[in-house]
């Protein structure tokens, strides 16, 4: 969602807003703008739209040394310039970005507008602007802390003063913000992709926490104003996981990025001896498998339907009963937690804010959370118990693709260990180990699909809605490939469980909406043949994509498309490989801005 750059140094301000707005485009945003403090004053530019738009208006060189910048994802208030961020007081001597919601604006703009103050803008951010400037006496930092003192709701702030030319000041609750830490320099940023490439370093801010910056050194300070020490972290991205390289788009390289992402995911886990994975940050004994009782899982979007195939895989190996819940339904619907339950929380960014409040509310009854999260560092991965890092690396599109994979990888790794504490005999444990480690080559040869998919997608681009049928482990691929559909190309998609077909679905069939059915040789092929016969007797056109060579399949199939045979367990792996370039190749066709559709933000960090 909204990105927050901040910079004092040595350099030229203005560059590295750009630079640090440009490394947070992936986030998704809708208008974008820079503060930048030069000889005592501050000048504000802010554009709606892509960031070429703020590059026209921005100063080519400027000698400013300190600044902010924002990209915006509406909220509070149309997509208009005004309320594009930064805000500034009516003197221009405080500027300001945020990210997070005001919950209390309207009662602290009803009070500040009685004080006289003036607003231009719809946001709820600008009353921080203002409020700011009510406390301002000589102490930045006092001003900002008061102010925030009124607040309820969440921020990841970053204060710009002109007449304080030499500070900087960051505070955050409920929404990140990192502090990158240069040699004699400082940034800040709402994720360390902000100044990735330009800071080695950073410290992550926790909730409560203010920061002040003066190019040399930095002070933290927590909730009760007492200064606080921080870790110095590495900062961990790879700098070429913010470019797209030779690929038109993050979301096919990031695509073809699966192979090496599951090799790093299971690297260093699998125990073939014992047929079995270890997974070093559960902070949990084995021993404590015992009592669990049951398995929660939390997520959203594409993470809910990864959760999905995990919710199966530990149902299937570890006989434990296993379910996944819409966080954002969860969090209000006073949640059962007892000792017996295991709860997972699975982000891909760790920021999703329906998750972490589910998560919170939760811990907050006492039950334990484990984390599987992608981004190191992250709000979800500091505040859960313990966890499993997932490895994919930095997924740059908004469409999730590698994170999707890597999230049932690990997650199968996790249904083997306790599968193998209970049921699993050794034998069956070593084959799905061996066939977990040959996963990286099984996924690089399904890859070979894109050029027959990119025609598929060519002759079906006109469609009228878009069908995904699937059974089993498969059915949350059917809806995650449907989601996929929907989020890049616009296209209506819906993913059903193909038995579900004939209870209304059916009524859709007909030759302008096409059904993509995903079918392994497991347990449900006899049944799918039946679905895909009641959908060709209507007319239907059938797209099957299988790990089978059945002959009824092809006779049957308008488009055939066959991918390596593997252990159905793991098939989800392969079997969204041509659901995910499906979506490439319709929203290429389509002209759709694929890396950052509309409406849509990477990490959602509000609710
Ligand atoms: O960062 P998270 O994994 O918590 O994000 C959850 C969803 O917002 C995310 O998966 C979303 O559905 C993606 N756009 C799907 O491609």
């Amino acid at each position: 969602m909204c990105g927050i750059v901040g910079y004092i140094g040595p350099r030229q301000a203005v560059t590295v807003l750009m630079q640090g707005l440009k490394q947070l485009e992936y986030r998704g945003y809708d208008s974008s703008g820079v503060s930048i403090l030069n000889s005592g004053s501050i000048k504000t530019f802010k554009k709606i739209g892509k960031l070429h738009n703020l590059e026209s208006i921005v100063p080519e060189s400027s000698k400013a040394k300190s600044g902010i910048g924002h990209t915006r994802w509406a909220t509070h208030g149309k997509v208009t310039d005004v309320n594009a961020h930064p805000h500034t007081n009516k003197s221009g001597k405080i500027s300001l970005v945020h990210n997070g919601i005001i919950d209390n604006y309207v009662i602290l703009k009803e009070e500040l507008e009685a004080k006289g103050y003036e607003f231009i803008s719809e946001t709820d951010s600008e009353v921080l602007v203002h409020l700011i400037d009510s406390y301002l006496k000589d102490d930045p930092k006092e001003a900002v802390r008061k102010a925030l003192k009124r607040v309820d709701g969440t921020y990841g702030i970053a204060v710009l003063f002109s007449d304080y030319p030499d500070q900087l000041i960051g505070a955050r609750n409920g929404s990140p913000l990192i502090v990158g830490v240069g040699e004699g320099e400082m940034f800040l940023g709402s994720d360390a992709t902000a100044f990735v490439g330009m800071s080695k370093q950073a410290i992550y801010l926790d909730d409560g926490d203010m920061v002040v910056l003066t190019s040399k050194s930095y002070k933290t300070y927590n909730r009760h104003n007492a200064e606080v020490e921080k870790e110095l972290e590495d900062v961990k991205i790879d700098s070429t996981e913010t470019k797209k390289g030779e690929f038109p788009h993050f979301f096919l390289k990031e695509i073809h990025e699966q192979p090496e992402a599951i090799r790093r995911a299971i690297v260093g886990r699998l125990l073939p001896e014992f047929g079995t994975a270890k997974l070093g940050g559960l902070n949990l004994e084995k021993r404590d498998f015992f009592d669990i009782k049951r398995i929660h899982i939390i997520a959203m979007g594409s993470a809910y339907y990864a959760g999905m195939v995990a919710a199966n895989t530990i149902e299937t190996l570890a006989r434990i009963p296993a379910q996944v819940f819409d966080a954002s339904e969860l969090r209000y619907s006073n949640p059962i937690v007892d000792k017996e339950t295991l709860f997972l929380a699975v982000s891909q960014s760790g920021e999703t804010a329906d998750t972490i409040l589910a998560v919170k509310e939760i811990q907050n009854k006492g039950g334990i959370v484990l984390g599987v999260v992608n981004s190191v560092g992250s709000t979800l991965a500091r505040l859960t118990h313990g966890g499993m890092y997932i490895h994919a690396g930095q997924e740059v599109s908004v469409a999730s693709t590698k994170a999707f994979s890597n999230q049932i990888t690990v997650m199968t790794l996790f249904a083997l260990v306790l599968g193998r504490m209970k049921d699993v005999p050794l034998s069956r444990g070593k084959e799905l180990i061996e066939q977990i480690s040959t996963l990286p080559e099984k996924v690089e040869e399904t890859l070979k699909c894109a050029s027959q998919i990119e025609e598929i997608a060519n002759k079906y681009k006109n469609s009228q809605s878009l069908l995904f049928l699937a059974r089993g482990i498969n059915y949350p691929i059917a809806l995650e490939g449907a989601l996929k559909v929907k989020e890049v190309s616009y296209l209506h998609a819906e993913g059903f469980s193909a038995g579900g077909l004939k209870h209304g679905p059916l009524a859709l069939v007909c030759p302008e909406t096409p059904s993509v059915f995903i079918i392994t040789e497991g347990e449900y092929f006899e049944k799918m043949i039946g679905n895909i016969q009641e959908v060709k007797a209507r007319n239907g056109k059938a797209i099957i994509v299988t790990t089978s060579n059945d002959k009824r399949l092809i006779d049957l199939a308008d488009e055939y498309v066959k991918i390596p045979e593997i252990d159905e367990i793991l098939s989800p792996l392969l079997t969204i490989i041509p659901m995910q370039f499906f979506s490439y190749y319709i929203s290429l066709a389509l002209g759709r801005d694929i890396d950052q559709p509309r409406n849509l933000a990477k990490s959602v960090t509000t609710e």
